[in-house]
């Protein structure tokens, strides 16, 4: 994680109608050279002012579609400004306006480790192993993937996800063991690596892991016809025991496109899940466990640090640049064009199945 240094008072000591005031004037005078892009996790103050509003892939390539914009002020986590820089012109600057804003499950995993762990899997495997990154990930992990190739999944950095996926292509939960990269050989036999189809790196998301089967049953408790929706980097028994699972995208989608007066609990970030319940006042729209759940390093970003980064941009600094160097671009670039690809496949069969 990087640091960031402290803003002037300035900023800090305003209010949030004089910050938004001073964020739409600086809107007003870069005109299209900026862009700014927010996370469905950010705050309201944030989302009301972004130019677009998506899930991690949706920015990325919102990113890759605004060459206009000079400078792209990215409202999210890191390895979601890593992937606009990735794919956006060399001529564009992309900024967080927060530099520690990292996401804690990308930070699980580290290239270093990555590189070494998918050497001592294929060797213990005795066959090729495919690494699958999943986009929460550094850029330098996911160019270090997307340069092999193989038969086993060896799933990268989110265990749950990957073990959800696995359930959703027909692999029981024994096809899968988690490789732990603080033990030898990951804590696994060559035999346990042999047997499995899907190894499954050891990190996780500590506010999707915090949803329970017991969350569930307390829902359809209260409610019976409730649906539950949840995002896939739940726990698998999770995943198994509700309606629907998918990105933050889809998961607005779904209950946005619900019949009036259905009532949904919603496995994700507090921010998205409160603020889909104020848009579709029509329907009873509640998070899935009994408290908040909140992404504290999506938190970082607020109105001091967004004005600040652009009054920097207005007097010529380019502050908080979120840059991939061009050798690990390449290759991430590969791995992200390869993740948006099977979005796209993914959604054009759904819609066709629907
Ligand atoms: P989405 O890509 O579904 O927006 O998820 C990003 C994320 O960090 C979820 O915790
Ligand atoms: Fe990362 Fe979890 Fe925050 Fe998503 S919610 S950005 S996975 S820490």
């Amino acid at each position: 994680m990087q640091l960031q240094m402290p803003l002037p008072p300035k900023y800090t000591e305003a209010d949030e109608d004089w910050l938004t005031e001073q964020v739409l004037h600086r809107k007003e005078q870069f005109g299209s050279a900026l862009c700014i892009l927010a996370h469905h996790y950010q705050v309201d103050a944030i989302v009301d002012l972004a130019d677009f509003v998506g899930d991690s892939l949706k920015l990325s390539q919102q990113a890759a579609s605004r060459r206009d914009a000079r400078f792209i002020v990215f409202c999210g986590v890191h390895f979601m400004a890593e992937s606009a820089d990735v794919l956006s012109g060399p001529d564009q600057a992309v900024c967080l306006p927060h530099l520690a804003a990292g996401c804690a499950m990308a930070d699980m995993a580290d290239a270093t480790d990555v590189s070494a762990a998918m050497e001592e899997v294929r060797r213990l495997a005795g066959c090729q192993v495919v690494p699958v990154t999943y986009v929460n990930s550094s850029a330098e992990v996911k160019a270090v993937t997307a340069r092999a190739g193989g038969a086993k999944v060896f799933a990268i950095p989110d265990q749950h996800l990957g073990c959800n996926t696995a359930a959703a292509m027909g692999y029981g939960d024994d096809a899968c063991v988690v490789y732990d990269p603080q033990k030898p050989e990951g804590g696994l036999t060559a035999e346990e690596v042999r047997r499995a189809t899907f190894i499954l790196w050891n990190g996780y998301c500590y506010v999707h892991q915090l949803f329970t089967p017991q969350h569930v049953r307390a829902a359809r408790a209260r409610h019976k016809d409730i649906q539950v929706i949840v995002h896939p980097e739940c726990p698998r028994e999770v995943v198994a025991l509700s309606q629907a699972s998918g990105s933050t995208e889809q998961i607005i989608q779904a209950v946005t496109a619900a019949s009036s007066g259905s009532r949904w609990a919603v496995g994700t970030e507090s921010h998205l899940v409160n603020r889909l319940a104020r848009r579709c006042g029509d329907k009873f729209v509640r998070i899935l466990s009994d408290r908040p759940s909140h992404c504290l390093m999506m938190a970082r970003i607020d109105l001091p640090h967004l004005l600040w980064t652009l009054d920097s941009l207005a007097e010529g600094r380019i502050v908080n640049r979120v840059s991939v160097p061009s050798q690990i671009a390449a290759d991430a670039k590969i791995a992200l064009e390869r993740m948006i690809a099977t979005k796209a496949v993914k959604e054009a069969t759904r819609t066709k199945t629907q």
